[in-house]
């Protein structure tokens, strides 16, 4: 089959005319990049000059290879083929143009897409070293997001709506390891294209994966329970199969920072929910076990920084559960000595404002002092150094929260109408908060919080509920309904 497809290729590329962007096909050149000043603009596009001439500037992400009698590659296509015109794959027997040929832009990092015959070499020892590990590195881009983003493209046709599409390809998410063949499919390969990115280019390459597989996951909820159940046996596999095998692939790949986001909502579940949810009480000992023993494996590796989930404004910011937070997580904390935490995540796949001026302690927030993101931090800080926890910094999923969305009740979770992105992945966000590391998207904008198909095992009734967008899939599966939205209502804009 190979063969078949690189004899029908080479015939195909003999074939075609050459041409990289719209302009050649009026006779002038391609300005050298899509960056190039506009010096003039018509109907044809922009124009640019270079070598005492007119150049066509190109557009980014356009899809230059349908001018050749082309199709674009619509998934992660390994690059094939590289001429004047730009990377080529192969889909479906035939060449195909692989977009985004003019890398390096302003828009953010060149995705650099793991590769079978990539086999880098780690180098020696990285040590985040007690600073910002989000700062001075550039991110790397999921290609699995990447992948989903062009399969979302293909059911787009209003031209705005896939131009903000293109731009989230740009932007790096955490990678979910979400079960243990995930974990065993994504880990790895995508360590090692950070690691080949970080080697071409000599810039450290941070990658961030969420650790999410403990045994009797999702306890208060029905919409993301997991493969392992509560019990000893599920509990050893955790260990064994689970978090052993990231500790050894951690391990070996130590010359590049990584961040790991570890198990959201699992210990905020113990510190509301034992007493009026079963499966809660049932879950406590595993989390508590699960926890301090991944925190003595990864919080002893120097390129590996951790924070664990402390959920929401709307969850633990009254001052009853942050009083009660303070000694559940420093005890966890403690139980994983000598492992090193560096923080906390907040606000992992919720929908909760960084800030909403409009709220403020009072019967409409149910007295929550902590009604938006920013002063939930602001109070977490405080309280949790008070409770003698030593490092203490935050991570602030902002990938689903640039907009308020219709939700009545702030504890809807589950696929909201009128969800909007929101501030871009970045170190070091908020200058007066230097405890907060980064503004980063940990939940995949447009996967979906859960089904909304009431006859699934896993249907949780808030997917049901007036706010919640439907028919929802899976959680974890695509929503493009709800990816749409999130592109219409970004805040800032895409
Ligand atoms: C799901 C996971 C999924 C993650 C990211 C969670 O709600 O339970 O399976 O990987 O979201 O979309």
């Amino acid at each position: 089959m190979k063969s078949t497809i690189a004899l029908t290729a080479v015939a195909a590329l003999a074939a075609k005319v050459s041409a990289a962007c719209w302009s050649q096909s009026l006779g002038y050149p391609c300005c050298s990049s899509p960056n190039a000043r506009v010096e003039y603009t018509d109907n044809d596009g922009n124009w640019g000059i270079e070598n005492n001439d007119w150049c066509g500037i190109p557009v980014k992400g356009e899809c230059w290879a349908k001018k050749l009698g082309y199709s674009c590659c619509t998934t992660t296509t390994k690059v094939e083929y590289t001429d004047n015109d730009g990377n080529w794959g192969v889909e479906n027997g035939d060449w195909c143009g692989i977009d985004d040929d003019f890398g390096g832009d302003d828009d953010g990092p060149t995705p650099h897409y793991p590769d079978d015959d990539d086999n880098p070499t780690p180098g020696s020892q990285y040590d985040h070293n007690g600073k910002n590990p989000f700062a001075g590195h550039e991110f790397y881009l999921n290609p699995y997001y990447v992948d989903e983003v062009d399969k979302a493209i293909a059911q787009m046709s209003d031209s705005s709506l896939i131009s903000k599409a293109k731009k989230m390809k740009t932007y790096s998410n955490a990678i979910w390891l979400d079960t243990i063949k995930n974990m065993q499919t994504w880990l790895e390969t995508n360590l090692k294209g950070a690691l080949s990115q970080q080697n071409s280019t000599g810039k450290t390459v941070l990658t961030v994966f969420v650790v999410y597989d403990l045994p009797g996951r999702d306890c208060h909820a029905l919409a993301s329970n997991g493969e392992l159940l509560a019990n000893e046996g599920d509990l050893a596999r955790y260990k064994s199969e689970y978090i052993d095998v990231i500790e050894e692939k951690l391990k070996y790949y130590k010359s590049q920072p990584v961040v790991l986001i570890i198990e959201p909502d699992s210990l905020a579940n113990l510190v509301t929910n034992l007493e009026n949810t079963p499966a809660c009480a049932d879950s406590e000992k595993y989390y508590l076990d699960g926890h301090a023993y991944l925190i003595k494996k990864f919080g002893v590796l120097k390129h590996v920084a951790m924070y664990l989930d402390i959920g929401h404004a709307f969850w633990l910011g009254w001052d009853d559960n942050r009083e009660k937070a303070g000694k559940v997580y420093s005890k966890v904390i403690s139980s994983g000595s000598p492992g090193q935490v560096r923080g906390f995540t907040d606000n992992v796949a919720n929908y909760t404002p960084w800030e909403d001026p409009t709220l403020s302690r009072g019967p409409d927030t149910e007295w929550n002092p902590c009604p938006d993101e920013k002063r939930y931090l602001e109070a977490m800080h405080k309280d949790f150094k008070s409770a003698g926890i030593k490092s203490v910094y935050f991570v602030c999923d902002t990938s689903r929260n640039g907009h308020k969305t219709d939700r009545k009740h702030p504890g809807e979770w589950c696929n909201q109408t009128g969800v909007g992105v929101g501030a871009r992945p970045q170190a070091s966000p908020i200058s007066s908060m230097d405890y907060l590391d980064a503004f980063y998207w940990i939940k995949p904008l447009g996967e979906s919080d859960g089904t909304s198909d009431t006859s699934a095992v896993r249907y949780d009734g808030y997917c049901g509920h007036d706010t919640a967008m439907k028919p929802a899939p899976e959680a974890g599966q695509w929503f493009q309904k709800h990816f749409e939205q999130g592109l219409e209502n970004a805040n800032p804009p895409l």
